[in-house]
């Protein structure tokens, strides 16, 4: 399924993200705040894109803006305005991006950064539509509709005090979360093949010859922890690493630092220890981050486990004796995880051995 939409089309035909985007569709007309929650690149902007414009504000302004961007001074201002002299340097009078979004939408991405001074500020416009600009007693009074987006747990983080629960339920009239790619594995290749095409006619190609077995098994068995956005990144830099339209991508290169040559992470100098007083703690390689809690423990440990071995496979470029051993495992333990997760039925045996 292809949606044309303004500004960009959504591709996807993953029950579960059909689902979400149902409801997208059903909750769009009214003009209620909504939350969009899901992992980075997972597609939270398209999807408040699209309940802009399948509002009856479509041809009202939608204005999108990052509460991560900036401290708590400039996004108070920012947000909300300021008068001339609010602050040294303001000058002029500024117009807050709720004003720019009246009669529109608003879309505040990484809502969970905003402090919770602000918070309050927030909750007084959703409640009553009005706030003062930095710096004013005057109330300005608008009709905005609010987006809000999160890759965290904001129950989770009002629970913990650093989110207003009360805020947090005026903004979830409903709560869209867009599954992860990884969980809607027939969308991977959809997906790939729509970026590998727009990037070969992008490049002034006739057509995109296509992904071998190989390149579709990879980008199928990768977890893709930057979703959408990274398998962008990934089919488009592949795709223009080809010679000519007629070459079909062999192999996917999943991380572009991956070279022989890469910079190890900086060792202290021997040479001069620092005082006691000041040490930093050792560098520690870094822990995988804890997924939000109840959880399946086989199933994470699983997806652990088959990352490690995809990434090293990939790493060695598909030859099993080099992977192994970046593993710290005998050849025969790889093979093992190799039948475990079925990496070895879909022809990666069949993949340099040799070498
Ligand atoms: N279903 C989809 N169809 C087509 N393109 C998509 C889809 N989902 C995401 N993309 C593309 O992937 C990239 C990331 O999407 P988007 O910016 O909406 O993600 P996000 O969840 O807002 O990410 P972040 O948390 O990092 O802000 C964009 O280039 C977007 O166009
Ligand atoms: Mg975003």
């Amino acid at each position: 399924m292809l949606l044309r939409d303004n500004p960009d089309p959504i591709i996807g035909q993953a029950d579960n993200f059909l689902a979400a985007l149902e409801r997208v569709s059903r909750v769009a007309p009214l003009s209620k705040p909504v939350l969009i929650i899901g992992e980075r690149g997972a597609g939270k902007e398209l999807i408040a894109a699209r309940l802009h414009f399948l509002s009856e504000r479509w041809q009202r302004p939608f204005i999108k803006f990052n509460c991560a961007a900036l401290n708590e001074e400039l996004l108070e201002s920012e947000l909300f305005g300021h008068v001339a002299g609010a602050y040294t340097g303001a000058t002029r009078p500024r117009v807050g991006r709720f004003e720019l979004a009246h009669g529109g939408t608003l879309f505040l991405d990484e809502l969970a950064s905003m402090s919770l001074r602000l918070q309050e500020k927030l909750l007084r416009v959703v409640e009553y539509g009005e706030f003062e600009r930095v710096g004013s007693s005057e109330t300005q009074k608008i009709d905005v509709r609010l987006l809000g987006a999160a890759n965290v747990d904001l129950p989770a983080l009002a629970r913990a005090g650093k989110f207003r629960e009360d805020l947090l339920d005026r903004l979830s009239f409903d709560v869209i979360t867009v599954p992860p790619l990884r969980e809607r594995e027939e969308d991977i290749l959809l997906l790939a093949q729509k970026f590998a095409e727009g990037m070969a006619q992008e490049l002034g190609r006739e057509y995109f010859a296509g992904f071998s077995p190989t390149a579709e098994r990879q980008l199928k068995a990768h977890d893709w922890p930057g979703n959408v956005r990274e398998l962008r990144n990934v089919v488009e830099r592949a795709v223009y690493r080809l010679d000519s339209a007629r070459q079909v991508v062999e192999q996917i290169e999943l991380d572009p630092f991956a070279s022989p040559y890469r910079l190890l992470p900086a060792v202290r100098p021997a040479a001069e220890p620092p005082s006691a007083a000041i040490a930093a703690p050792p560098v520690l390689p870094a822990a995988p981050s804890v997924p939000g809690l109840p959880l399946d423990f086989s199933r994470e440990v699983e997806t652990f486990e088959r990352r490690l071995v995809q990434s090293a496979l990939d790493e060695a470029r598909f030859n099993q004796k080099k992977a192994a051993e970046l593993l710290g495992l005998t050849y025969h333990q790889f093979r093992g995880l190799l039948r475990k997760y079925r990496l070895l039925e879909t022809g990666a045996e069949n993949l340099g051995e040799a070498s």
